[in-house]
């Protein structure tokens, strides 16, 4: 143990900066291990969670799974790269149980998951949760975060939270925990329009002749490794059939949100044969809805977008187009080459009335940097008194559905670059094949 626990350290110093934090997360991990871990092991429910981790070496060691295994993934082909000490550490740390487990001792059958995924804008985070925790609902369900890497200040806002199941996954292959190799940047690599040829670099540009950077291809990455991870790697998540909604650090969630979309994910296997999805916000986040007595057929938006397994189960299918279409944004990269492949069902379905705010001034667009992050802060954020209306669930059962029309990009739109690499694509392609049990 006083083995592991240095090399933790190790990883610990490697990593300075958050050094403070760094021992209060491996008190933690040796706490859940020692103290909660053989604990919950003898309580029904969650023999699981740590079943079976003693064989395994590493972590595995002192009782916590790893949710991958990335020596096993590469006897059968999947290439992940070879995760450093900070890496490891977060594959640990995902595959703990969640956190309130004793406030909220269970879920409800019906629940709709909720998942978070964050980048590094702490102010926004803090009052994305801060909306979270009067949600009507949310203590019925568990809340995700994902994070893209690791950032202390981040970490802190979700371990304020009390209000709900929070359960944090760490992407551990966020470039920006690699400060020397791929999927960081490595000492060869290429850059902006480099001729690989002429200087002997390493990299493979896009079509528009750029190549890889770090900070825009950390987005689609961690998008692309937070759905498999959230529908296929989790112990809490593996078995879970229901809906799940996904919103961002920039995202204010109203009161009646949850209660809105349980509704909505019911009336759109009734009322909608052509909805894969139900959504909380308009496709244009500027909008707050028409609030006329119907509901809305769009094309799906990125602000609570909710969908379920067998929708998952389609897009994964539709990996290799995910990850080698030339384009940095998971989003056009799914309404260009994923969702037309499932033929005319590719709305959703919405209120008349908004239940979720966009309110982020600072886009993430153009990638994301530390440095970058305090032009975002004192963004104001405006969002207005919460009305009556907005706090209770607004959606009528009777209502009938009008269809907007999709205006998508003409085929033969070829991406807006920036995701040319072979090794990023092949990284996505590992991401999609991480949790599959078949070679
Ligand atoms: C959830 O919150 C509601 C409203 O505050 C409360 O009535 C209910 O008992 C809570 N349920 C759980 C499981 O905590
Ligand atoms: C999942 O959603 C799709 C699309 O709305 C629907 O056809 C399907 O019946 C749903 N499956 C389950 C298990 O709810």
């Amino acid at each position: 143990m006083a083995k592991f626990c240095s090399k933790l350290r190790l990883a610990a110093a490697w990593s300075c900066g958050g050094c403070q934090l760094w021992a209060i997360l491996l008190l933690q991990i040796f706490v859940l291990s020692f103290v909660v871990g053989p604990y919950l092991a003898t309580t029904d429910g969650f023999n699981g969670l740590w079943g079976g981790a003693n064989n395994l070496p590493g972590v595995g060691a002192v009782g916590l799974s790893p949710v991958v295994d990335v020596d096993a993934l590469r006897l059968r082909g999947v290439n992940l790269p070879a995760p450093n000490e900070l890496s490891k550490l977060l594959l640990a740390c995902n595959s703990l149980p969640p956190r309130n487990l004793d406030l909220f001792p269970s879920l409800r059958d019906d629940r709709i998951l909720i998942v978070l995924y964050v980048h590094f804008r702490p102010e926004y985070l803090k009052l994305a949760v801060s909306a979270l925790s009067v949600v009507n609902g949310i203590n019925e369900t568990l809340l995700i975060v994902s994070h893209d890497g690791f950032y202390e200040e981040m970490n802190a806002v979700v371990e304020s939270i009390r209000f709900c199941q929070v359960k944090q996954i760490f992407a551990p292959w966020s470039p920006h925990l690699y400060t020397d190799q791929f999927p960081g940047t490595s000492p060869g690599d290429c850059k902006d329009k480099d001729d690989a040829e002429t200087l002997g670099c390493r990299g493979n540009p896009d079509q528009y002749g750029n190549h890889r950077s770090v900070r825009i291809v950390s987005l689609k990455h961690h998008w692309w490794w937070m759905m498999n991870t959230v529908w296929d790697g989790l112990e809490e998540t593996r078995g879970f059939n229901g809906h799940a909604m996904f919103i961002e650090e920039d995202h204010y969630l109203l009161p009646n949100a949850y209660r809105n979309i349980q509704i909505l994910a019911e009336l759109k296997q009734k009322k909608c044969p052509y909805c894969i999805a139900a959504n909380a916000a308009p496709v244009d986040v500027r909008s707050r809805g028409e609030r006329f007595n119907q509901l809305v057929a769009e094309k799906i938006g990125n602000v609570g977008y909710t969908f379920n397994r067998t929708v998952w189960k389609r897009i994964h299918t539709q990996a290799e187009r995910f990850c080698k279409f030339d384009d940095y944004n998971w989003d056009i990269t799914m309404w260009t080459m994923i969702y037309p492949t499932f033929g005319d069902a590719l709305y959703t379905l919405r209120g008349p009335r908004t239940s979720a705010v966009h309110f982020g001034k600072c886009g993430l667009h153009q990638g994301y940097s530390k440095s970058k992050s305090s032009q975002c802060r004192d963004s104001a954020m405006h969002l207005g008194s919460i009305e009556e209306a907005d706090k209770v669930p607004n959606i009528d059962l009777e209502w009938s559905v009008r269809k907007y029309p999709i205006r998508g990009y003409a085929s033969g739109f070829q991406g807006w670059g920036g995701w040319a690499d072979k090794r990023d694509q092949n990284l996505c392609l590992s991401f999609s094949s991480m949790y599959s049990t078949s070679p």
